[in-house]
């Protein structure tokens, strides 16, 4: 057995470098990278010794590495108060697998063709409700269209008195993940304790209600041998190894999983991609001349620059030897996507944003990492991009834009996201 050894890294207190991350992650990670190399050691209050990756060679290590070995279940734990003990993000090794191959088919690259009239048409709408000549924020429409297409493409609820209900119901549980007030209480209580805490319940209530009443809905149109192509009615017909079928409190968790998954991640990425589209104009131009390929790189270049999760996490469950480090059990190790997408050496001039680079050249499996990788990568990356391209197409058709205030937008923290400080404040005319 080797000697356990860890990169370098800060050696200020554990609450000092918990605060330098929870409220000024990129320059940490920045500071770091250039003080210590590609591979660097943070020690973070709670949660244990952090080695963050910043090489393409390393985060290919991870993401093949024996998944039994790199847990990423364990490490999104916080979130079992919401999405619950079925949920995809929180399993690990076989019972992971067995949800996942379960998830996998209806968000199948080729499938989401059929989405797109269902966007344009949500994006539309919600475009046409933009003011006129004076400065919004930007990031609120893009959480409210981002929502309505999981509503509508995912839970199948399309209209009626229960579109409404269901639309509030996951508004309230979504916001409940960022607030305050939750996060203190996890602070507290832990995820365990948060989940079973009677008014955290009292909260859920109504949430788990119509989530329930939506699937039974589902299910007697799907008994009745109605053609749906929600992804709800997909899973009704996903079968377990034995043949069996998902039961409701699996669809539930796992509905819960791709709303808090798939709204902020995707209702951000949006935001940004315009806060950096505004700022140059050429691009906002070739993108409402509506190339597709153009389009794809637009989006490609928003997640290189912008990625809204700055890292991802597994949780060593055994010793493990990577970029040279003889990890030790329970080390966190961290793709770091911020650090990657930003190496001169495989992006040229990395801090510009230039969407003709992905024209250029395709991205890379381990250097284009906004969606994670390996047996963990993001199930509704394509269905994301694909909402990217059909959302940011109508916003740069329908309307003219420039930035309300001319400099760039920093990068906040919220939760595990990062987001424009300024709410992507635009200025918008019909075009
Ligand atoms: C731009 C938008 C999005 C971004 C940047 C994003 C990013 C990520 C990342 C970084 C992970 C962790 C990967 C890893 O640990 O290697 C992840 C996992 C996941 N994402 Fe996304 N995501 C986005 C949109 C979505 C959407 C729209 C959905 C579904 C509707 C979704 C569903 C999931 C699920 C289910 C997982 C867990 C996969 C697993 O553990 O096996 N995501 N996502």
């Amino acid at each position: 057995m080797p000697t356990p050894s860890l990169p370098p890294g800060p050696r200020a207190p554990r609450a000092i470098q918990q605060l330098a991350w929870m409220l000024r992650p990129v320059p940490l990670m920045e500071r770091c990278r250039r003080a210590y190399g590609d591979a660097f050691t943070l020690r973070i209050a709670d949660q244990g010794t952090w080695v963050f990756l910043a090489h393409p060679d390393a985060v290919k290590e991870v993401f093949t590495a024996d998944p039994a070995v790199l847990h990423a279940g364990e490490a999104n734990r916080v979130l079992r108060p919401w999405l619950g003990e079925h949920s995809v993000l929180l399993l690990d090794d076989d019972a992971h697998l067995a949800q996942r191959r379960l998830l996998l088919p209806p968000f199948h690259g080729q499938r989401m063709q059929r989405y797109e009239a269902l966007m344009t048409e949500l994006a539309q709408r919600e475009v046409a409700r933009w003011p006129a000549g004076e400065p919004f924020a930007l990031w609120p429409h893009m959480q409210a269209v981002t929502l309505e297409v999981i509503v509508q493409a995912i839970f199948g609820e399309r209209e009626g008195p229960r579109l409404d209900r269901l639309r509030a119901a996951l508004r309230a549980a979504a916001a409940s993940t960022t607030s305050w007030r939750t996060m203190l209480k996890m602070a507290t209580l832990g995820p365990d304790r948060l989940a079973a805490d009677a008014a955290f319940r009292r909260r859920m209530a109504p949430v788990d209600e119509v989530v329930h009443e939506t699937i039974a809905a589902r299910r007697a149109e799907h008994e009745r041998g109605g053609e749906r192509d929600d992804i709800l009615s997909l899973l009704l017909d996903a079968r377990h190894e034995d043949g069996s079928p998902m039961t409701d409190a699996e669809l539930r968790d796992e509905l819960m999983t791709l709303l808090v998954a798939g709204h902020e991640t995707s209702a951000t990425s949006l935001a940004w991609a315009v806060e950096r589209l505004v700022r140059h104009p050429e691009a906002l131009d070739r993108l409402a001349a509506g190339d597709d390929d153009y389009v794809d790189a637009v989006v490609k270049e928003t997640l290189r620059l912008r990625p809204v999760i700055p890292i991802v996490a597994r949780r060593a469950t055994a010793p493990v030897r990577i970029a040279g480090w003889d990890l030790p059990a329970g080390t966190m190790v961290a793709p770091c996507i911020h650090l990657v997408h930003r190496r001169p050496d495989v992006y040229p001039d990395p801090h510009r944003f230039r969407p003709e680079r992905f024209l250029e050249r395709p991205a890379g499996t381990y250097t284009w990492i906004p969606f994670g990788g390996g047996v963990r990568r993001c199930l509704g990356a394509s269905f994301a991009q694909f909402e990217m391209r059909a959302i940011l197409r109508v916003i740069a058709r329908r309307r003219r834009l420039a930035p309300a205030r001319p400099p760039r937008e920093r990068a906040r923290r919220r939760a595990v996201t990062l987001v424009p400080d300024r709410g992507a404040e635009v200025v918008a005319w019909p075009a």
